[in-house]
């Protein structure tokens, strides 16, 4: 990931020593304020984690809100690697917060999937024992979701930015954008569709409702704004999710049932003619649920997978020579003019 993250935020993959160097300043930023740690205190016990993110990462602006001046390059770089340190120890303690556990803290000698798997699963009663497989998998996800252009949630860090806001309310902003179920939230929702579904041969059904004009249901983590064609991300989690399971030995019936939907989907008519494929959600919860990752964190990941480019995005815009606050128009399509009625003659 550290690679991923340089080609990003430095635009070139890095040489040995840069990338010790980037390691080193990443890993530094990983501890957050011990005050920022009280915020989560204040949630209850079954906040979903988004939630929780959304609210911490947006407080980070109250911590590091000393210099507005992001025309200077090396403060546009701490901004930026101050929150991509960050992230994972924010996502880790909102998990550890809906669960109700103590928090971990991060530790150096990780790299970034190892650390937030230790930050995630490790207590104070007992050693965690990080599988490399797992971390590798975990790493490969962050890697797939780090970047993807202008989808929603980098759209609202960009005109968030625009404004020249403080970048964590920014990255507060793409969180949240992030979190519905036609964007980053697909992956949660098609383990819940997965679940329903629940044998084979209630896949017709399924199908059939997601085809209707009178249902609203879609098939979860199928179709894309922009791929026409199977998403690359979702071939390589597919490939990973075997691999995965072979080598932690689970047989998950919910792989067969997901393969056995991408086969019915991708041999129908209305999923051709549309040109709907698996996206990178579809296999990716059953990979996470291999990890032993419950589904409210799936977008959580995502999140700190994509902070990534948020980041670099918004490193990029900030450093633009002429910046213009995003301004869509708006077509109004309302009633022509009305006279103003006073309040005593309303009716
Ligand atoms: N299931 C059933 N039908 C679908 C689906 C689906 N998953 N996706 C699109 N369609 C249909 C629409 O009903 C529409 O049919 P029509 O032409 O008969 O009206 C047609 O395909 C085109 O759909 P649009 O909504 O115009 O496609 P759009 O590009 O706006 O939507 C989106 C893309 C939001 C991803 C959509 O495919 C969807 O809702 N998918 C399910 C949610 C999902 O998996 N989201 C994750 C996306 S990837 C990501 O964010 C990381």
């Amino acid at each position: 990931m550290a690679d991923c993250a340089h080609l990003l935020l430095r635009g070139t993959l890095p040489t040995r020593k840069q990338r010790r160097d980037f390691q080193r300043e990443v890993r530094g930023h990983r501890l957050v304020h011990e005050h920022l740690i009280r915020f989560f205190q204040g949630f209850n016990h079954d906040a979903h984690p988004m939630a929780i993110l959304v609210s911490v990462v947006g407080a980070l602006s109250a911590f590091y809100n000393d210099d507005h001046d992001y025309r200077d390059p090396a403060k546009r770089d701490l901004a930026g690697m101050r929150c991509v340190g960050k992230m994972a120890t924010l996502a880790a303690y909102s998990y550890k917060t809906a669960h109700g556990q103590p928090i971990v803290y991060p530790r150096d000698d990780l790299n970034l999937a190892q650390n937030f798997m230790y930050m995630m699963f490790a207590l104070p009663t007992r050693p965690y024992d990080l599988d490399p497989v797992a971390c590798r998998c975990l790493e490969v996800i962050l890697m797939l979701h780090a970047d993807h252009e202008q989808n929603a949630s980098t759209s609202t860090v960009r005109i968030a930015g625009s404004s020249q806001a403080n970048p964590f309310a920014c990255v507060a902003a793409g969180v949240a954008s992030l979190w519905g179920p036609a964007h980053g939230g697909a992956n949660e929702a098609v383990l819940a569709m997965l679940e329903e579904i629940g044998t084979v041969d209630r896949i017709p059904k399924c199908v059939a409702r997601a085809k209707s004009k009178t249902d609203p249901f879609r098939l979860m983590g199928f179709g894309h704004r922009v791929y026409k064609q199977m998403d690359p991300r979702a071939r390589l989690m597919r490939d990973m999710c075997h691999k995965l399971l072979d080598h932690l030995k689970i047989k998950d019936p919910l792989l067969d049932l997901a393969m056995e939907l991408e086969k019915v989907a991708l041999s129908d008519d209305y999923f051709i003619s549309r040109k709907l494929y698996p996206n990178v959600d579809f296999y990716s919860g059953i990979c996470f649920r291999a990890l032993g990752i419950p589904r409210e964190m799936f977008t959580v990941i995502f999140a700190v997978g994509r902070s990534v480019g948020w980041i670099a995005q918004w490193i990029e815009m900030a450093g633009e020579e002429v910046s213009r606050i995003s301004r869509p128009r708006q077509m109004y399509e309302g009633a022509p003019e009305r006279p103003f009625v006073p309040l005593s003659e309303r009716r």
